[in-house]
């Protein structure tokens, strides 16, 4: 790796590419024999996402993946991260399998290499099928046998041809928000709710590596991507320091040890037994959690600072998850208050200083190097993959037809130099997926927030690359910044 005046190379092999999920391109929801999944009730039901925006049509890539994959192929990208939405697969709790929907996938494998692409094939980003919610969801442990047979059936199709596998996309955002919080799907809110599912996901993770193992034509790679936080404490106060710390357990190392370690820590176990007695967790259930894994997908886009609960600062989380306030600004009026970490009664989140993303983001570059750094420190047998990073900002076409979106291609330069720098530093990052190819339905805020390097116009499904792909497409080529 080396590094000239002014240029940052990346070592040789690093892996390029972009990433995106089932139900935020796909659209063709009731097409070929797909079920409902949670997302579809889920958006479909008033009030659940901005502007009642549901993934019906969404970018359409069912129909136009092959425009897609060639866009992929047009920066030059070594690798494609995409997920196989489950209720293509499975529709129905009693039907077959459904052969036409891993046909899809199939196609888009052999597209991906036919283009000289690796396909990257995450099993969960947050499709559950509808059924298997009805039936417990992700509180029923039956749904982590259930998630075994998935892996099995698509590792045994596509296990001859793709080479990298993941279970689950940020199980964080399955188990804190979506049986937490209850801003995504499937809508749950509680405390030992969220535990339940972090545990039945912990689980399955185990249990669809070694589906994944034992199905495969052939040697693969298995990983799980986890969107771990990089948590500091709002200021030295020992409250604050122990609320960041608390963060840390409920929303990394709940899954980073069980994975990794085949443990929960003792932290968490203490600090939670006030909503829980932890009698989700059966004898043996961490030492099949703990699966031997290949590499740690990492998804970065801002950190948060933590605090610990103080004199006029009220949770009421119980009658509106996503606001705090403090009792003695009961108009609400001054500074904006911090807002209650999801599933605890322990720790907020404090506004932070811009700049941001216009997802209200903040923009802090050098907390993805102390993030990778972490990683790498606290597991260093595990090399990692950044398997999102990236940012949304409005931009559209100009009279001219052109997307300039300079911000983005500065945020990119910025968080491209901070994962270089871990590199430099001694952490062993093997590549970088960027957050998204395509704008995208972006979960509750529907199409309102634009991730893309490609842009698309949502009356006509029209792409357009922006000028951050092609400013992609040179980083690629060169494995540099200059
Ligand atoms: C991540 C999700 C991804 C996308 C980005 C912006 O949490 O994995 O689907 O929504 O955030």
């Amino acid at each position: 790796m080396t590094a000239g005046p002014g240029r940052r190379a990346f070592p040789e092999g690093f892996v390029w590419g972009t990433a995106t999920a089932s139900y935020q391109i796909e659209g063709a929801v009731a097409e070929n024999g797909r079920g409902p999944s949670i997302w579809d009730v889920f958006s479909h039901t008033p009030g659940r996402t901005l502007n009642g925006d549901t993934g019906d049509v969404a970018c359409d890539h069912y129909h136009r993946w092959e425009q897609d994959l060639d866009l992929v192929a047009e920066m030059g990208l070594a690798s494609y991260r995409f997920s196989v939405a489950w209720p293509r697969i499975a529709p129905s709790g009693t039907g077959p399998v459904n052969e036409a929907g891993l046909d899809f996938y199939e196609r888009l494998v052999d597209g991906l290499l036919a283009r000289g692409i690796d396909p990257m094939l995450t099993l969960y980003h947050w499709d559950l099928p509808q059924w298997l919610e009805d039936d417990g969801g992700w509180l029923s442990r039956d749904t982590a046998w259930r998630f075994a047979e998935y892996a099995g059936v698509v590792a045994a199709r596509l296990g001859d041809r793709v080479r990298h596998f993941t279970t689950f996309n940020e199980p964080y955002c399955t188990a804190l928000l979506g049986y937490g919080s209850g801003v995504h799907a499937p809508g749950v809110r509680g405390i030992e709710t969220a535990l339940t599912a972090a545990h039945h996901l912990n689980l399955a993770h185990g249990l669809g590596v070694v589906a994944l193992r034992a199905h495969a034509a052939r040697d693969i790679d298995v990983s799980v991507v986890l969107n771990v936080g990089q948590v500091y404490p709002a200021s030295d106060d020992p409250g604050d320091v122990l609320a960041a710390r608390h963060v840390d357990d409920l929303s990394n190392r709940i899954f980073l040890e069980p994975m990794l370690r085949g443990r929960y820590p003792e932290t968490l176990l203490e600090e939670m037994s006030t909503h829980t007695d932890w009698g989700f967790v059966h004898d043996g259930d961490l030492a099949l959690a703990h699966q031997p894994l290949d590499v740690l997908g990492v998804n970065f886009y801002s950190p948060s600072r933590i605090c610990g609960p103080r004199p006029g600062l009220v949770n009421d989380q119980a009658s509106s998850p996503a606001t705090g306030r403090w009792v003695d600004d009961p108009a609400g009026a001054a500074t904006p208050a911090p807002t209650p970490w999801p599933a605890t009664d322990r720790a907020w989140s404090v506004p932070q200083p811009g700049p941001y993303t216009d997802m209200g983001w903040r923009i802090e570059p050098e907390a993805f190097t102390d993030l990778l750094l972490r990683l790498s420190t606290d597991y260093p047998e595990i090399p990692m993959m950044v398997t999102e990073n990236g940012c949304a900002y409005d931009d559209g076409p100009g009279p001219d037809g052109r997307v300039r979106d300079d911000r983005r291609i500065d945020y990119l330069r910025a968080h491209l130099a901070a994962v270089h720098t871990a590199i430099e530093k001694g952490a062993d990052i093997r590549g970088y997926y960027l957050w998204s190819l395509l704008d995208n339905f972006e979960w509750a805020l529907g199409y309102a927030k634009r991730f893309g390097l490609v842009h698309v116009d949502y009356d006509t499904l029209v792409r357009t690359p922006k000028d951050s792909a092609r400013w992609y497409r040179d980083v690629v080529k060169a494995n540099a910044l200059s």
